[in-house]
This record gives C-alpha cells, structure tokens and sequence, in this order.
C-alpha cells in the first residue's frame, strides 16, 4: 500500500531541499530531519509487548517495541536518511545494500550486500530518497527477501508512478511510504520536478 506522508514540517523541508541552490550541507540536514519525521508516522503502528517495570513511585506495566528494526540503506543516497531515522530509533541494526543505476539502461546492478543476523524477525526499513523507475527498489526488496525478513517497508522521498507500480507488481506485501508523488520520470530516468541526483547533492559529488 502507497502512503504519502504530507506533513506541513516534511512539505517545508522538502522544498528546501528540492531548490537548485541548495548546498550538500543543508540538503544532508533536511533529509536527516526528513527521515526522523517520517520515522515518527511510519513507527505508529508498530508492535509493542507488556513489561513490568519499577519506576521510583512502585510497579508498573510499561510497554516495550515487540520487534527489532533493521534499516536496509541502498548505497549511497540512501545513507542519507540512516542517521535521522536512528535519532528516533537508536537501537536499529543495518544492513547496507549496494546498487548503482546504468545510466544508458536505467538497470540496477548489486556491488555489496550484508545484513545484521537478526533479520529475518525484524521489522526491516529499506531506505532510499528516489523512487524513479523502481528497478533499484525492487532489486533491493528481493536481496531482503532472501534473507527470510518478511516485515519489509520500502521509505523513499520523492517517487514516480513508475516506480510505485513496480514495487506493487513484485512486493504487493511491501508498505511503500513517501514524502512526496512527483509528476514524471524524465527522459534519462530522472524524477521531474524531483531534486536531481539524490548521492551527488548528499555526497557533494558534482
Ligand atoms: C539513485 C537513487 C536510487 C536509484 C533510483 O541511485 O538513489 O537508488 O537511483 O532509480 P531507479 O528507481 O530508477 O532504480 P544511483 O544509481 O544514482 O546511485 P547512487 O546512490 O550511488 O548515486
Ligand atoms: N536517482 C536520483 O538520484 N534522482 C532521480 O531523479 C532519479 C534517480
């Protein structure tokens, strides 16, 4: 299911991040705030579990996360939303997938993958701010899936009809959640309006 997060903070933060002046500096601190915003509305339908506990005035019953949560950035961009998003959950694991996008084909093609051993029974928050043709999403969704995770959630920024539809078609079990729906896909695959090369403007690459 697609949710589209359009909290006036993340509409605000967004655009700055969106306009074509805006630096690696300030670009990294409003993805960073970004992914904690998101965090905080993705994190409210999650599990909890009793546990007795004593606070300073006698006993209580508290009640704790039930489930671990694995953060699967896909390399680079994706890094870029790690930090925000354990500002509000500091005892997420991660795992780290690494996929580059031919530039002529558009084709995601794998460079490193390596997961926390817990996996498999965590909630697992694949992270990445474009959602452009999906082939990235998609490719990184089956690398997660072999590990035996089965509570996968796909966080992107800024996605296209495109890539929701193929996230849709092969992980229909995949909750995809979003900052923003853009317009289109460019002719050279490029999100428009979008923000351009997500890793180039994090990373300071161009
Ligand atoms: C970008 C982006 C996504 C992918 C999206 O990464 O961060 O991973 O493209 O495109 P898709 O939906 O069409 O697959 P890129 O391949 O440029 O690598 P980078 O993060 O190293 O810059
Ligand atoms: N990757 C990016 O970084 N930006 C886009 O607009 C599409 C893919």
């Amino acid at each position: 299911m697609l949710h589209v997060l359009d909290h006036p903070m993340i509409k605000h933060k967004l655009t700055t991040m969106r306009k074509i002046e805006t630096g690696t500096k300030d670009f990294r601190q409003n993805l960073d705030e970004i992914a904690s915003l998101m965090a905080y509305e993705i994190t409210k339908d999650f599990p909890t579990r009793p546990v007795e506990i004593e606070t300073p005035m006698g006993k209580c019953i508290g009640q704790e996360l039930d489930k671990e949560v694995v953060l699967v950035p896909i390399l680079r961009a994706g890094l870029g939303m790690v930090n925000g998003i354990q500002q509000l959950i500091p005892t997420a694991k991660v795992g780290h997938v690494g996929l580059y996008r031919d530039e002529e084909t558009l084709e995601p093609h794998e460079y490193y993958a390596k997961f926390p051993k817990n996996i498999a029974n965590s909630i697992v928050l694949i992270l990445d701010p474009m959602l452009a043709t999906g082939g990235s999403a998609k490719a990184a969704i089956d690398f997660v899936k072999k590990t035996g995770a089965t509570q996968i959630k796909l966080v992107n920024l800024v996605g296209v009809q495109e890539g929701i539809d193929l996230v849709e078609k092969y992980h229909p079990d995949v909750d995809i959640y979003l900052a923003a729906k853009d317009e289109k896909l460019n002719e050279i695959g490029y999100i428009v309006p979008g923000l351009g090369d997500a890793g180039d403007r994090i990373f300071g690459t161009k």
